[in-house]
């Protein structure tokens, strides 16, 4: 059913990643190629509550596909989470003439979003876009391939220094609840230990592999651990625990941090977030509403929100077994 939708706004929530700004430009473009007005909202919800709106074209997002980060800015908004909030927010929408909004995030973006739908019946639609890539419903999340990347190149060079003084690194990833960036990167990085969420294998198993890797002749090992890994130790105690029990390395830790968050999007990132902004226009237009838009085997799906904001952890446990036999 196509629903007269005249003009659609637009906001980024939540941790940035790099490609949400590529994902802002296909949004605002989709608009103009349907005659479709497009808002601009600053600092994601908090924005949306304090009216801080901009007209939008298709030259206003020119040169901005290459960019990391969201010339929209983005925020954490506790006055989004209070009714009082959310009701500002539902006026400012309507004496803006807004029929729907697309709004850019991870998880607690969508939650918000949900919330929002359900007291003011509001069109919204969300696109993945969280470096954690741990939204159910969707292959991908925008910004996880750059993340991915960016934390490989980091790993390739502390692996140069490792090596050079036979030393064990412990590296730290960001991914709170997923293990996608460091089971995935500690594979591409040829790490010997990866450490993540999803399943805890025990600190004691961990220090008996390091210690048969040691026996087979390795004399510099990498450690990639999420930094929500459920070992119950961070990253310097867990240093300090191998320290303990493995006389054989000089150890070090490395925190990589938001260097993770930052960067070009790859092209990965950029065509994903042009197919899912476009994608999610294109939703509005045929009457969707409280959907994500997502990829599946590369095609654009709509998955409810209520589903992509269920924790489904989607451990795969195969890509483990590959790690643990290439690290040997
Ligand atoms: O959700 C994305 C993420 O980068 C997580 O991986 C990380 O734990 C968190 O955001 C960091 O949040 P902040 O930027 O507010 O410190």
């Amino acid at each position: 059913m196509q629903v007269k939708i005249k003009k659609i706004g637009v906001l980024t929530s939540g941790g940035d990643a790099p490609g949400m700004n590529a994902a802002i430009r296909a949004v605002v473009r989709g608009c103009a190629f349907q005659e479709i007005e497009c808002v601009g909202i600053y600092r994601g919800y908090q924005g949306l509550i304090e009216n801080d709106f901009e007209e939008l074209n298709a030259r206003s997002v020119r040169n901005i596909i290459s960019r990391g980060g969201t010339f929209l800015k983005s925020a954490r908004s506790k006055e989004f989470q209070t009714k009082e909030g959310r009701r500002k927010a539902y006026e400012n929408l309507i004496n803006a003439d807004i029929d729907a909004l697309v709004v850019i995030g991870g998880d607690g973006t969508f939650t918000g979003a949900l919330i929002f739908n359900e007291e003011h019946n509001f069109p919204v639609i969300g696109i993945p876009a969280t470096i954690d890539n741990d939204i159910n419903g969707t292959d991908f999340t925008i910004g996880y391939d750059t993340a991915l990347n960016t934390v490989v190149e980091a790993i390739d060079k502390i692996r140069d220094t490792a090596s050079s003084h036979n030393r064990l690194f412990l590296i730290e990833v960001m991914g709170r609840d997923a293990g996608d960036i460091a089971l995935n990167s500690g594979i591409g990085a040829g790490a010997e230990e990866i450490l993540i969420p999803e399943e805890d294998r025990g600190i004691e198993r961990l220090v008996e592999s390091l210690k048969k890797s040691r026996k087979s002749g390795k004399t510099s090992s990498i450690i990639v651990v999420a930094e929500g890994d459920k070992s119950g130790k961070n990253i310097f105690e867990l240093a300090e625990y191998i320290e303990e029990h493995l006389e054989d390395y000089e150890i070090r830790v490395s925190v990589l941090g938001h260097i993770q968050r930052g960067g070009s999007p790859s092209c990965f990132d950029r065509v994903l977030a042009s197919k899912l902004g476009i994608g999610a226009v294109d939703a509005l237009i045929n009457g969707e509403r409280t959907i994500m838009v997502g990829i599946h085997h590369q095609k654009v799906v709509s998955v409810p929100l209520e589903i992509a904001i269920k924790n489904g952890a989607k451990y795969d446990k195969n890509l483990r077994r590959v790690a643990d036999i290439t690290s040997v």
